[in-house]
């Protein structure tokens, strides 16, 4: 059987796990945490970077720090997982899903204008593959109305729009290191805040209200309640788990991208002749491997491949379900038939197996397969 995906895990990992126990400090913010924040900010120069408890709850953090309420509308794609629109409705604000676009399974920013009202406050795209959304459309339309911009990067972590990366162009960026993303800590998350007085705002949320990060920093001597918040950081063992996958990053990435590129570059013929798509990258995104995924002709097509994909020992997977034509979807009042490129394209999409210690053979084994079974 090849998985769909497999965590890649090597003495470096487990050497720094070991150390945090050694350090008798494994509640959160502890040293791995800051190496985490340190490394974010070397590599990426990322400044006001949180770890947290998901990627969830980063989405979450970001609804409270945006200060989302009832009557409040928020704009986001329904092809997205469901914490997305979860992080909204805590609140008590409206999602108001947009369509895709075809090419990218991205927010069409063309659609946006058309469902903004003097009720839209936010909008939530998310960056599907570690595939940029076209930013500058976005944020100019955010500026115009001044919306909230809030990126779901939970796929995009060390790719980028432009020169710049995922997570760093909105008013907030969330990240996932869940077990299935390129860098994993079992469960695991990040916020990226663009306002200093947010950030500071940040902080004492996700301490549980209080100012205990600046206690802990030695700002103030005691530490105290200063609003309603939550406990959204990690442990400091799965920051040293973290700490380790970033530090190999370069080697992680490298092996993604080898199987990516293979097979894209396999089933460029496939392509050609019409079986399906691959993957679009346009020119303003640099992606992070993260997914490779394949549109077939429909859904018939995709799910007589993907089962007898299975049969051949290959755990190809689909993605989401439409949000809007889910049970929670009509329960919001939502109509199936209003996003069409989405209805149909959810349907279409295909996932490989993709993983780090993927070897070239894999990926070949499952080109083969792949165009005996179009055949
Ligand atoms: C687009 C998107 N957003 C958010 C999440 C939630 O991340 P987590 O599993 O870390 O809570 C996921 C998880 O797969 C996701 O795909």
């Amino acid at each position: 059987m090849i998985p769909f995906s497999k965590i890649s895990i090597t003495e470096l990992e487990k050497k720094y796990i070991e150390e945090s126990f050694i350090n008798n400090r494994i509640c959160g913010d502890g040293i791995f945490t800051k190496k985490c924040n340190k490394w974010f900010k070397d590599y990426c120069n990322i400044d006001n970077f949180l770890l947290t408890t998901s990627g969830t709850h980063s989405l979450e953090l970001a609804a409270l720090l945006a200060e989302l309420k009832a009557g409040d509308e928020v704009l986001l794609p329904s092809y997205t997982f469901v914490s997305t629109a979860d992080a909204i409705l805590l609140r008590g604000a409206k999602p108001v899903f947009v369509d895709i676009d075809k090419r990218t399974f991205n927010i069409d920013a063309n659609l946006l204008e058309e469902k903004i009202t003097k009720k839209t406050k936010a909008i939530f795209i998310v960056h599907y593959a570690g595939i940029a959304c076209d930013m500058d459309k976005i944020l100019n339309i955010a500026k115009k109305y001044n919306l909230i911009v809030v990126e779901d990067a939970a796929h995009g972590v060390l790719a980028y729009y432009k020169d710049k990366p995922l997570g760093t162009l909105g008013d907030y960026g969330c990240y996932s290191f869940h077990e299935t993303k390129n860098f994993v800590m079992g469960e695991g998350g990040a916020i990226v805040v663009k306002d200093n007085d947010k950030f500071q705002e940040a902080e004492i949320i996700r301490e549980k209200g209080t100012n205990r990060s600046q206690f802990i920093r030695g700002q103030v001597d005691k530490y105290t309640w200063y609003e309603v918040g939550s406990s959204y950081l990690p442990s400091d063992i799965l920051a040293a788990l973290l700490y380790g996958q970033l530090s190999r990053s370069k080697e992680i990435l490298q092996k993604r991208m080898l199987v990516w590129n293979n097979y894209n570059k396999r089933l460029e013929e496939l392509e050609k002749e019409g079986k399906l798509i691959r993957p679009y990258i346009p020119d303003y995104a640099k992606h992070n491997a993260h997914m490779y995924y394949i549109v077939l002709p429909t859904e018939k097509i995709r799910d007589y491949l993907l089962q007898n994909l299975k049969n051949n020992g290959i755990e190809a997977v689909f993605h989401y379900i439409p949000l809007h034509t889910s049970p929670m979807g009509i329960k919001l009042g939502c109509k199936k038939g209003s996003l069409p490129v989405t209805e149909e394209y959810a349907y279409r999409l295909l996932r490989l197996p993709l993983f780090p210690d993927m070897s070239i053979d894999e990926s070949n084994y499952i080109c083969d397969k792949i165009f005996e079974i179009l055949k």
